[in-house]
């Protein structure tokens, strides 16, 4: 049995429905509020929980071999970060869980003091790293999924915004692939105890995001580019009436701030060890977009 967390999410959803192709059987713990229905009708059982209460957690990892964590929770990164995944491992050492796969991020080992989703990321490696457990730590550059929406709206418009640097590199990953690869970290020998940098096959600038839609919807890109010190203002405004959200914002920014790409050796890597070629970000969206 898996335990797949942040199942209803953008990538754990697609974890399930490569699990249920495979016809493994899943336990996806979703939130009762959540749009979970697609995961039931493809057989997987639905737990429904809280990662902030520890009793679900005991309770989901109950049976389990294989734990996947794939949850978000940007706004809260100490409770849902850092502690339900420090709980996940804890109770994965007492069920004799055989594999954990944790969902990292792209730079999160660059010690950037004002992400907490980062901050919390690191120490939770850490300690799985140091919890006995089999594991495999994926670090992935931004999801392809992510641009989907964007796409859409610029299929109306015409319009990207982009804030900052317009030549910042970034190596998009089609989520696809990142979620065949956390399925196949449990059984690859390649992949165990290993952490993993996770990108798509092309280094590209920002950019180039909006002149691939352009391509893709035969539409000259008109591109807003507003500056970092924008956000800032925004930030430092929003600090005065909610202080949390504005903190919360940290990771936002070291995203827009800063270079997210893997090298071609790290994409090799990652392509031998799973025996796959990485789709590029244009493939992936024309897959979607149906153009
Ligand atoms: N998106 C990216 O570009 C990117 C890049 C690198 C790494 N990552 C990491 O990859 C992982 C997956 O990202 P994603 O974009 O697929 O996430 P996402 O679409 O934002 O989904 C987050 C998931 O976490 C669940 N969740 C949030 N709070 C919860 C709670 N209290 N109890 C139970 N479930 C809860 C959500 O459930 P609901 O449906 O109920 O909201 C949802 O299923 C995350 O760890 C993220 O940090 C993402």
């Amino acid at each position: 049995m898996f335990l797949v967390t942040g199942a209803t999410g953008g990538l754990g959803r697609r974890i399930v429905r490569s699990l249920r192709e495979r016809q493994m059987p899943v336990r996806a713990f979703v939130r009762l509020t959540s749009r979970y229905s697609e995961l039931e009708h493809r057989g997987a059982e639905i737990f429904i929980g809280d990662l902030q209460q520890d009793k679900d957690i005991e309770k989901a990892c109950r049976g389990v071999q294989y734990i996947i964590s794939a949850h978000g929770g940007e706004g809260n990164a100490q409770a849902l970060g850092y502690r339900a995944n420090i709980e996940l491992i804890d109770r994965a050492k007492e069920a004799g869980v055989q594999h954990f796969v944790f969902i990292s991020v792209l730079g999160v080992d660059r010690g950037y003091e004002d992400a907490p989703s980062f901050k919390a990321k690191r120490e939770v490696e850490k300690y799985l790293i140091a919890s006995g457990l089999n594991y495999t730590i994926l670090r992935p550059s931004g999801f392809a999924s992510n641009l989907l929406p964007l796409a859409e709206q610029f299929r109306e418009t015409g319009i990207y915004l982009l804030i900052g640097d317009r030549q910042s590199r970034t190596s998009i990953v089609s989520t696809d692939d990142l979620a065949q690869i956390a399925v196949g970290s449990v059984s690859v020998e390649g992949a165990k105890n290993q952490i993993l940098s996770v990108g798509g096959p092309d280094v590209l600038q920002r950019q180039d995001i909006p002149r691939i839609f352009g391509r893709i919807f035969n539409t000259e890109p008109i591109i807003i580019n507003p500056p970092l010190f924008v956000l800032d203002g925004f930030r430092s405004a929003l600090g005065l009436v909610n202080p949390k959200a504005s903190k919360a914002l940290g990771t936002f920014r070291t995203l827009l701030d800063n270079e997210f790409f893997c090298t071609p050796q790290e994409v090799e890597n990652l392509e031998t060890i799973f025996g796959m070629k990485m789709e590029s970000l244009e493939s992936f969206l024309r897959r979607y977009l149906g153009v």
